[in-house]
């Protein structure tokens, strides 16, 4: 009965995590499908109850031969989407970490323009973007929304995701399993946008994306770099809205990156 309850439960999750991924039309999709048979089959059932003791090799039930396997760089806009919309599929079947799957109401996976030149890395979802299923929706993310139109730019125009693509209870930071866990997604995104330039908002996303433990104040003003992105790091706005000081420094930040790219913005 209680088994009953939590696989319904478990079901209507997944439904909205697709719904909100764009995957509308599940039970037409072959791909998605074939997506949830390979997550759902026992093996990476019972792979999932110890990835505790293995932290830093990707899980087995791996996406990346079937769904990325080409660079993405030079891919068609429609081929990136579609591609994108199938690791979601798989996001939201996702227990890798059973705590977060257990508490989400649902996956959060990213947002925005498959082919952006500017690709935004938060730290995981909260409460807000728990509920609508979109990243950085929530006070965090209207200042977000506020740094891109001061920068001239629009929330369509570049891509937002996360370090983890479920919220930790009572947001927590992510462990270093959930995101060893949750990398193989990002590295996915990363590969199909393929964005020239990378923004990591705050120090967890620093840390996890470069591997660099130093705090924001000795990352911010440098151009670091991940693959083939140039990698710029900067104050995550929740810690703006407690430190409002600290605006100006994100402000010039995005003014670093904006000359990098051949646009000045200190006219504004
Ligand atoms: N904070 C984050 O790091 N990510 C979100 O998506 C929302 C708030
Ligand atoms: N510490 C963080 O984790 N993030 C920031 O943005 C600033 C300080």
């Amino acid at each position: 009965m209680a088994k009953n309850l939590a696989s319904r439960r478990a079901a209507a999750q997944q439904l909205a995590s697709l719904r909100t991924a764009g995957v509308t039309r599940v039970s037409r999709s072959a791909r998605v499908q074939k997506v949830a048979a390979e997550v759902e089959s026992p093996a990476s059932d019972a792979r999932a109850s110890n990835v505790s003791s293995e932290p830093t090799t990707a899980p087995s039930d791996s996406v990346g031969t079937s769904l990325f396997d080409v660079k993405a760089s030079g891919l068609p806009r429609a081929e990136r989407e579609e591609r994108l919309r199938a690791i979601a599929a798989r996001v939201a079947l996702c227990t890798r970490c059973q705590e977060l799957a257990r508490a989400r109401a649902q996956t959060v996976f990213g947002v925005g323009n498959p082919e952006a030149e500017i690709m935004f890395v938060g730290e995981a979802p909260g409460a807000d973007e728990d509920r609508l299923g979109e990243p950085f929706v929530g006070a965090a993310g209207q200042l977000l929304n506020r740094i891109l139109e001061a920068s001239r730019l629009k929330r369509s125009d570049v891509y937002i995701c996360n370090i983890l693509r479920c919220r930790p209870p009572g947001n927590r930071n992510p462990l270093p399993d959930e995101a060893a866990n949750c990398r193989e997604y990002l590295d996915g995104q990363i590969e199909l946008v393929d964005p020239d330039y990378i923004v990591c908002l705050g120090s967890v996303a620093a840390k996890n994306l470069l591997g660099l433990a130093d705090s924001i104040g000795k990352l911010r003003g440098r151009m670091l770099k991940h693959g083939r992105a140039k990698v710029v790091c900067t104050y995550h706005p929740a810690y703006l809205l407690r430190n409002p000081a600290a605006k100006k420094d994100v402000w010039d930040d995005m003014k670093f990156l904006m000359r990098d790219r051949g646009i000045d913005l200190s006219s504004q």
